[in-house]
């Protein structure tokens, strides 16, 4: 049997089995000690009562003109008799019987003292020089039956105890473990760029050192990626200067050279600097995305943001086949970081234009419920690569220019802001082409 994974279940099943297997061994160890009472009690009532009967006994008998005819006792008026008796001589010739007794169940031998049969106690005395023996019967029907009382009287109170106990251990032990939930709700509930401690209130000692460890362990975690996030920053950042001057430079150079391979080769020069600095605008990016802060404690329409960031992409030739569409209803609030959602808008957007067939649209749409869609036309990318494509520098089959960052930055954000990011090859309702879907979660006003 396996045991319920739950230490409330398993400590509410332990306790209970474990006071209603104590209570039983008490219990028989009381009624044991009951029976050995009750029996010395039934023995002695029932010595006094032959020892009382005795004398009554001879005086019937010795009384009698012809003793050696049996003799019964007339009852009273009709009553059950607990106890029954016989009166034997010595030969064992019955003289004088109690009214419902039954000669057969008596002993045969005439014995003086207790002893048993299988369904009854007796109880056997001689007198006048044992000329006259007298044997009382007592069903032991009616010991059992007292004993059984007794056991019984002792088990009810397990059956509605036994539940009690049950419903009892299990909330003491629930109340005794709420900070141990609390912990773990806590744990729960965060978000996976929360890396700050946990907070370890109220637990009890046992879990303490856990809770402080995994404490430990979250801020040497937070310190590893914070150290990895501004080094990527500030590299980014420290690039910029250099790279922009090495390109003015650059273009200098190609305007006081005339046509001809020095010319040729001073473009090839701008061209990988282009690149170059379109990789450390993305690794800027990229630390941004995964330093957190991305989402805004005030609420932000998403569908203004998104205008503005097509009609700023719109400016640009290339980016006139964007097709927009905005909720009818107007706002979709969200507690996002605008500058969050701008990157991961121009990251798809980008990739929309540089990676989708240049002569058809792209489709772009939020929904009321903060779904946003972009899909473009062009080659599926077959299901193996798709799966792939949000690691960094990864990329598909393209003869675009870039890094493989921008899938990479938009995961990012995505799992930043709690929301949710698909993408398929072919695009839905389509043959070909791609789509991204985010959805952006409610989040708290
Ligand atoms: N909208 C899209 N349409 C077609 N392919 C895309 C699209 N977006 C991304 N991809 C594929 O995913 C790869 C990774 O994208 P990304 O991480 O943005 O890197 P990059 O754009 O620098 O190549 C791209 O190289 C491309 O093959
Ligand atoms: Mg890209």
């Amino acid at each position: 049997m396996q045991l319920p994974r739950s230490l409330q279940t398993r400590l509410g099943i332990g306790l209970t089995v474990g006071v209603t297997l104590f209570w039983l061994v008490a219990l028989a160890g009381a009624v044991f000690a009951a029976r050995n009472q009750l029996n010395a009690r039934f023995d002695s009532a029932l010595a006094e009562t032959a020892q009382r009967i005795m004398p009554l006994a001879v005086v019937e008998v010795i009384n009698r003109e012809d003793r050696s005819r049996a003799q019964h006792i007339v009852a009273f008026e009709a009553h059950d008799e607990p106890l029954v008796y016989l009166v034997r001589d010595r030969g064992g010739q019955i003289l004088l019987q109690s009214h419902n007794a039954e000669p057969a169940v008596f002993n045969r031998e005439l014995r003086a003292g207790f002893s048993s049969s299988p369904t009854h106690r007796f109880y056997g005395a001689w007198a006048v020089q044992g000329s006259l023996h007298i044997e009382v019967a007592e069903p032991l029907a009616q010991r059992r039956e007292a004993i059984r009382a007794t056991a019984a009287s002792l088990l009810w109170p397990l059956v509605v105890l036994a539940p009690l106990c049950f419903v009892g251990s299990w909330a003491f032990v629930r109340y005794s473990l709420r900070p141990v939930l609390a912990y773990r709700d806590a744990i729960e509930s965060r978000g996976s760029g929360d890396l700050s401690p946990v907070s370890v209130q109220d637990l009890p000692t046992e879990i303490l050192t856990i809770a402080a460890s995994v404490n430990q362990l979250l801020e040497r975690l937070r310190r590893a990626l914070e150290a990895e996030r501004s080094f990527t920053a500030n590299s980014a950042h420290e690039l910029r200067t250099p790279i922009a001057t090495a390109l003015a430079q650059t273009q200098r150079l190609q305007r006081e050279l005339s046509p001809g391979k020095t010319r040729d080769r001073a473009l090839g020069i701008e061209m990988s600097l282009r690149k170059l600095s379109e990789l450390s605008e993305k690794l800027m990016q990229l630390a941004k995305a995964e330093g957190g802060g991305l989402l805004s404690t005030r609420q932000h329409d998403l569908a203004g943001l998104l205008q503005l960031i097509v009609d700023d992409l719109r400016q640009s030739p290339a980016a006139d086949r964007i097709e927009l569409a905005l909720p009818e209803s107007g706002a979709c609030m969200r507690a996002l970081d605008p500058d969050a959602f701008a990157i991961l808008a121009r990251n798809l957007l980008d990739n929309a234009l540089k990676h989708g067939s240049a002569e058809q649209p792209v489709e772009v749409s939020l929904s009321p419920a903060g779904v946003l869609r972009i899909v473009n036309a062009g080659d599926i990318i077959p299901a193996g690569e798709l799966a792939q494509l949000r690691r960094r520098f990864v990329r598909s089959k393209t003869t675009a220019r870039g890094a493989g960052l921008g899938l990479a930055i938009a995961d990012a954000v995505v799992t930043g802001v709690g929301a949710s990011m698909e993408l398929c090859s072919p695009a839905s309702g389509r043959a070909d082409g791609f789509e991204v879907r985010i959805t952006f979660p409610v989040t708290g006003a």
